[in-house]
Order: structure tokens, then C-alpha cells, then sequence
């Protein structure tokens, strides 16, 4: 079906002198930037213009040049794998684009919305324990988790430092003062775990605040050391998580559930998240809001300058990040795209759950030297700049999830 469909694209797209050789390409679907898939005159099976992405099935020449126009316009992979996506293999493209519109038209209606009633109550309580936030141990947790040789999940040794995190977080958690769950989740699209702890919330806790990032590394450099510390990307984002874990198990327990994630193999198309999310949705579970972390370490775009990433994610939590940081931070929040799904929030947004993802800097200004061996921490790294985004975390731990806000479509 996939090599006929293939066949068909070829003779289309002119490229004939490749068909005979059809049957030995490992072709995969993707999802990537519409104007990427244009400039590069590969096929679009399906598209969807409002939220510039287009579907198609590719072989390994055509994932390369993505990948090469990616890097030069700054971007990394520049595609997500739809190779494994249950619900693409069962209902195909179109209904995949007919999904993906209903969650774009759920955020446009809210941003119709003729007000917006978001503006955070300052409390004591939340205030203190943003001072609590130590870069200290920012740096610390950086520098124990960029020092394994690398968190790859196709690395022989996939769950390593999987194993070792969760014995420190066990002896982290022994000084907690709530319930709390932890468990390593496993994948059928990898042999990486995903480490999850679950504060569980005491009035609602069939709603859930999720807040995640990825634990695993990559180098997708070309020779020289295969070594993948990722320090910035994203031990930073688990550090920031680790941090917000300490400060609110020793707070009064949540009315709603908090679920911590450190994701498994995102740097190999999303694999963990992914999962779990299709999982959650299909179990319909009532998340409310999703943080995700990934990247807070280099501050690109000036001190306390984030980047609220507008693409996959809600524009109710972007609304709430701005209201959360007039109340509390006083950083400087700026919109931007990463214009394809860079991280695990997608996953999540993919099964219409409210999404947020602020990053270090603009997309632009953002750090060069991930998947390489040269992320780690440099003079420039700047734990200051990193924990406002452990705040953002303990902020949503400690206001929405004792609130009973939630995005209003
Ligand atoms: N942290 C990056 C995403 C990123 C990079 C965001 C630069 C903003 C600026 C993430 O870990 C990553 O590398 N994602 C992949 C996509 C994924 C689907 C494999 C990428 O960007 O290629
Ligand atoms: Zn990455």
C-alpha cells in the first residue's frame, strides 16, 4: 500500500529513475513545516495551511535534505516521525489533519473570547516558596545528569541514569510531607523509560497538571566524539523539574494531581510523550494543563527573557504564563515558533490537552550547541536565567492546581 502510494508520488513528482529502485527504501510518514515540504518539492499527502503543517511519506534522501534545510535555517530534525502513530496507521492523514484543525480551532475561539479574566491573587504562600528556588542545586543536577557519556534511548544502556535518577529522587522524596507515587513507565516504541511522579491531589484528583520535559540526549554530529552530556538540552528542563519536585513535596497537599514526566527518547521523534498521552486520552483522563520544560539554561535573548512557544500548545496556558509572570516573576515574556512539533508538548496537544512550552530564549537565539558534544555547561549557562522556569513550575503546582481554573473550550 505505502510502496504503491510511493510509486505514485514519483511518477508525480518526475523522480522516475528512482522507481525501480522503490522496494529497498525504508519510507516513513511525517509531519514537517509546509514550507519547508514546498521548497524542497517534496509531495504534501495532506495539509492543514492554518497551522502551516503538511503530512508526507518520505524516504531517507528526502528525510535528509529536510534535515539539512532544517539546520540551515536554524531548526535541528525540522520533522516529527509519524512512523509507529497508532491512530495514523487506523484513520489515515485526513482524519489526523481533521484533529489537529478541531484543537487549532478550539485555541482560535479562545483567543475570540471577548475577555479574558486571567489575573493571578498574589499569595504569601506561592511567594515564598518561589524564593525557596536554590541555582545551587540547578547547577548541581545539571552537572551530575551531562555527566553520563550520554541519556540516548538507543544507547546499549538506555536506562542508566533512568535508574539512577530514580533512586535519587526516592531519597529526595523521603523528606516529602505529602503522598506521592513514583514509577518508571515503559515503552513499546523504545527500551527507554519514562520516570513519572505523582503528587496525588486531595479534593480533585482525577484533574491533573502535568509537568514534563526529556531526560534523554542526543549527538547528530557527524564524527568527532559521539559523546551527547546535553546539558542544556534538556538536563536543564529535568533540573528545573527535579528542583519544583523538592520545594512542593513539602507543601500543603494539591487539590488537584501533579504528574512530573522525564520523558524517554523525544530526541528520536517524541516517543515517550507520545505514548503516554495517546494512553491518557484514550483512558480519557482529565488533563488540564501541560508544562513543558526543554531548554532553560542559555539566555539567548537577554536574562529572564523566555520564549512562549505559540505553535502545539494553548493559547489560555499562554495566557496564563503572562498573567503568572506579572504576579510573580517579572521576566520578560516573548512570543515565538518553533513551526513543527520540537518537543513533547506536541505530543500532548496532538490529543487536544492545553499545552505550554516557554523556552530559554526565541527560537532563533536559542542555543547551538545542542546534539552536540559541546552542550554543557559553558561560562554563558546561566542558572539565574534557568530558574524562572523552575517557578513557572512551582507556580502552576501551587496556584492552578489549587484552583479550579481550566481552559474555557
Ligand atoms: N530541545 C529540542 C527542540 C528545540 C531545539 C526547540 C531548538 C527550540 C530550539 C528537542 O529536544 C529536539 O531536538 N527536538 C527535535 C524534534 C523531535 C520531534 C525529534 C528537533 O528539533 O529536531
Ligand atoms: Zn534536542
Amino acid at each position: 500500500m505505502k510502496i504503491a502510494m510511493m510509486a505514485l508520488l514519483f511518477v508525480a513528482s518526475g523522480a522516475s529513475a528512482h522507481v525501480a529502485a522503490l522496494g529497498e527504501f525504508q519510507t516513513k510518514p511525517i509531519l514537517a513545516d509546509l514550507k519547508d515540504l514546498r521548497a524542497l518539492n517534496i509531495p504534501v499527502m495532506a495539509k492543514d495551511e492554518g497551522v502551516e503543517v503538511g503530512y508526507a511519506v518520505v524516504t531517507p534522501l528526502m528525510l535528509q535534505r529536510i534535515q539539512e534545510r532544517a539546520h540551515t535555517v536554524g531548526k535541528c530534525g525540522g520533522f516529527e516521525d509519524l512512523s509507529g502513530d497508532v491512530m495514523l496507521q487506523s484513520h489515515g492523514f485526513d482524519h489526523m489533519l481533521t484533529e489537529l484543525a478541531k484543537i487549532k480551532e478550539q485555541n482560535d475561539l479562545y483567543e475570540r473570547a471577548p475577555f479574558k479574566a486571567l489575573a493571578l491573587e498574589k499569595n504569601a504562600g506561592i511567594v515564598a516558596a518561589l524564593s525557596e528556588v536554590s541555582e545551587n542545586n540547578l547547577r548541581s543536577y545539571v552537572q551530575w545528569l551531562s555527566s553520563f557519556p550520554n541519556r540516548n534511548n538507543k544507547d546499549p544502556q538506555p536506562n542508566r541514569h533512568v535508574t539512577e535518577m530514580k533512586m535519587r529522587l526516592e531519597a529526595m522524596l523521603g523528606n516529602a510531607t505529602i503522598p506521592y507515587e513514583i514509577s518508571e513507565i515503559t515503552h513499546s516504541s523504545t527500551k527507554q523509560n519514562t520516570l513519572k511522579v505523582r503528587l496525588p491531589g486531595s479534593a480533585r484528583p482525577n484533574e491533573i497538571i502535568v509537568l514534563g520535559g526529556h531526560l534523554d540526549s542526543i549527538n547528530q554530529s557527524w564524527g568527532g566524539t559521539k559523546a551527547a552530556p546535553g546539558a542544556d538540552d534538556n538536563a536543564s528542563g529535568s533540573a528545573n523539574l527535579i528542583e519544583a519536585l523538592r520545594i512542593l513535596m513539602e507543601k500543603p497537599q494539591p487539590q488537584r494531581s501533579i504528574e512530573f514526566f522525564w520523558y524517554a527518547g523525544e530526541e528520536s521523534g517524541l516517543l515517550g510523550s507520545a505514548e503516554i498521552a495517546k494512553q491518557y486520552k484514550a483512558e480519557n483522563k482529565d488533563v488540564v494543563a501541560v508544562l513543558q520544560l526543554d531548554m532553560t539554561l542559555l539566555p539567548g535573548s537577554g536574562e529572564l527573557v523566555v520564549g512562549s512557544m505559540t505553535d502545539f500548545t494553548s493559547s489560555w496556558m499562554r495566557d496564563y504564563l503572562k498573567a503568572l509572570n506579572e504576579t510573580y516573576l517579572n521576566a520578560k515574556i516573548v512570543d515565538d515558533k518553533c513551526g513543527y512539533g520540537c518537543s513533547d508538548h506536541a505530543s500532548w496537544n496532538r490529543q487536544g490537552y492545553p499545552a505550554l512550552m516557554p523556552f530559554e530564549a526565541t527560537f532563533k537565539a536559542s542555543n547551538k550547541n545542542i546534539h552536540t558534544a559541546n552542550d554543557v555547561i559553558t561560562p554563558e549557562s546561566n542558572f539565574k536565567h534557568s530558574a524562572v522556569f523552575t517557578k513557572i513550575a512551582v507556580v502552576l503546582g501551587m496556584d492552578l492546581a489549587n484552583s479550579s481554573a481550566r481552559q474555557p473550550y
